[in-house]
């Protein structure tokens, strides 16, 4: 006779064999974990299809941002920057993300961020200097897709300060990254950076996080960079950021009162970036914005 589906699991676990070692079809359990993880933290496990688009558009944001990095040297302004990497957008049939997002509406195409600028940095007429350092933060989006993604340039010799945060706050990205696999806790990702970063006498911004993205540009969940308690495990098909804000001095952000998103440090001290798309596979996961492989 048939064991009833009701009836305790024959593996001893005490749970009834449907919550259990019932088997039931692949295609199946994909649908009931996206639907588990929308209605439980609003969360989009993304389709194979949108997976393709979202890395098209993850790869077209690494290119870009690349490419406008090299631009960036001392004598130029970040508003020829800004202009580059817009026409890039447009060549390659894709839209810049950050122009007109939010409220106010964001006025530029990219951010940069400048020496004690944290992010939300506007491209303007300063020029760049030697001893600068400056993150670059490229978010497109292609066939409606959303790609994302920053990293810092130093300018020259940069004093002590630069130097710590912006190799601190690779270091935290990248070892964030490593430890990602379905069943790891969002707050895991936080801990590693912020035992780094306070292991290098840098501090963590909390006023802003890593997030959700792919079919928006920010969606659930928030990934923080600070210690916290996010207990949702991760599953496959999330895809997300990590962007970790590490500053020489104290941790706190201040925004600009006139432009309302600038956020600088509120001692002046320096600030660095680092960010990536990632992807969460079965086995672990894949950094989706980088340059494709020949
Ligand atoms: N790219 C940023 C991020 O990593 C967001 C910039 S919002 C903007 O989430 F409006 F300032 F562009
Ligand atoms: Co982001
Ligand atoms: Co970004």
């Amino acid at each position: 006779m048939m064991t009833s589906r009701n009836e305790p699991c024959w593996c001893g676990s005490g749970l009834k064999w449907k919550k259990c070692h019932y088997p039931i079809a692949p295609q199946r359990k994909v649908k009931e974990m996206a639907r588990d993880y929308l209605g439980k933290y609003g969360i989009i496990l993304k389709t194979p299809k949108q997976i393709e688009g979202i890395r098209r558009a993850c790869r077209l944001a690494a290119r870009i941002l690349q490419e406008t990095c090299k631009a960036a040297m001392p004598g130029a302004t970040t508003d020829e920057l800004n202009i580059l990497a817009h026409r890039l957008h447009l060549e390659a049939g894709a839209l810049p993300a950050p122009l007109n997002y939010g409220t106010p509406p964001f006025p530029k195409s990219i951010c940069t961020s400048v020496n004690e600028v944290i992010c939300h940095g506007i491209p303007d007429s300063s020029l760049l200097k030697e001893g600068d350092i400056l993150n670059l933060d490229v978010t497109c989006i292609l066939d409606g897709y959303f790609g994302d993604c920053s990293r810092m340039v130093t300018l020259g010799n940069v004093d002590h300060d630069k130097k710590l945060v912006t190799e601190v706050s690779y270091e935290c990205l990248m070892r964030s990254i490593s430890l990602l696999k379905p069943g790891i806790f969002i707050y895991e990702i936080g801990e590693v950076i912020e035992s780094y970063a306070l292991a290098h006498n840098c501090s963590v911004v909390n006023q802003f996080v890593g997030h959700g993205i792919g079919l928006h540009f920010h969606e659930p969940p928030q990934i923080p960079h600070h210690f916290n308690q996010l207990r949702i495990p991760l599953a496959e098909g999330m895809i997300f950021t990590i962007e970790p804000m590490i500053n020489a001095g104290r941790r706190e952000a201040v925004i600009d009162p006139k432009n309302h998103w600038t956020a600088r440090t509120i001692d002046g001290r320096p600030s660095a970036q680092w960010e990536h798309t990632i992807l969460i596979t079965e086995k672990g996961h894949e950094i989706l914005t980088t340059l494709e492989e020949d």
